[in-house]
């Protein structure tokens, strides 16, 4: 099972998904609206035991959770809310809503610094309440009486997020910690030896012209060649008239 962002293009399967498991429908539109405006915020679990055979298969998505953040919080404290949360039957009792649900808490609090999540839930809806309450913490806030066209009563739902807002801040300090108590160890590390130099690319261009300067002398050109011959002539034949004609041939040396 994969828990990842919700994508644009997953938008039709998941109202696909909103229909079978909810009587709390919404217009395409919306659920693009919460993509674009709060992109971090919505997840989706992909079952990836069959993954796709070609690039235009769609993936299986079987949950979800929509959410957003308040935009004209009432009281005034910036928050995020659950608009819907569903899991296919055929997943269901597999911790997947709590998952899709607590990445979606930290995301709220990790992008935009909410300070709690709140969400509506029918009173009969026995799955869901546990769910919340009891699994994840929620209390709830009041009882908002006929909340649903049919008429059911809605329990209106809320759970501080500071517990996380402690969590990733000790979480930094431990982090902060270790990289602290390993600091020299990593800066040796960093700078350690990594064995001779290959040729010159990338050196100090300073350093390298300290070498590339040197200069070594080697016998170039004319002197070379004139005094091997001159030599060869000289051993192997000693040849007054040929040596002449040889010192004739090589005069301007
Ligand atoms: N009865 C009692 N407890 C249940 C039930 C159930 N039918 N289903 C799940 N639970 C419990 C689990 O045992 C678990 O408890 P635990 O932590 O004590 O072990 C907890 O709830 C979480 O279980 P998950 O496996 O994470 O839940 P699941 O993936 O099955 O999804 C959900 C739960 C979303 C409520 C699912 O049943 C569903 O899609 N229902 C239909 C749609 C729905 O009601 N959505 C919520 C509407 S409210 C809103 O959208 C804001």
């Amino acid at each position: 099972m994969d828990i990842r962002l919700l994508r644009a293009s997953d938008i039709p399967l998941i109202q696909h998904a909103n229909i079978e498991n909810l009587p709390e429908n919404y217009f395409l539109k919306y659920y693009l609206y919460h993509a674009l405006s709060w992109p971090q915020l919505s997840f989706v679990a992909v079952d990836v035991s069959r993954p796709p055979k070609t690039p235009y298969d769609y993936p299986k998505i079987v949950g979800y959770v929509l959410a957003k953040m308040e935009e004209e919080p009432t009281d005034g404290v910036q928050h995020g809310h659950i608009t819907s949360l569903s899991v296919m039957r055929t997943h269901r009792r597999l911790g997947i809503a709590e998952k899709l649900m607590r990445q979606s808490q930290l995301a709220m609090v990790e992008t935009f610094g909410g300070h709690y999540v709140s969400l509506h839930v029918r009173v009969s809806n026995k799955a869901a309440i546990h769910l919340y309450r009891d699994t994840l913490g929620f209390k709830t806030e009041k009882t908002e009486h006929k909340y649903y066209a049919d008429g059911e009563d809605a329990y209106c739902m809320k759970l501080d997020l500071d517990f996380l807002r402690e969590q990733i801040r000790e979480e930094a300090e431990e982090g902060k910690e270790k990289k602290a108590a390993k600091g020299d160890d990593a800066e040796d590390a960093e700078h350690a030896d990594e064995g001779e130099a290959v040729g010159d690319v990338g050196r100090d261009p300073a350093a390298a012209g300290s070498k590339s300067d040197q200069k070594i002398k080697v016998k170039v050109g004319r002197a070379l060649g004139v005094g091997e011959l001159i030599e060869k002539v000289e051993n192997t034949r000693r040849d007054s008239a040929l040596e002449s004609v040889t010192t004739l041939m090589v005069g301007p040396v």
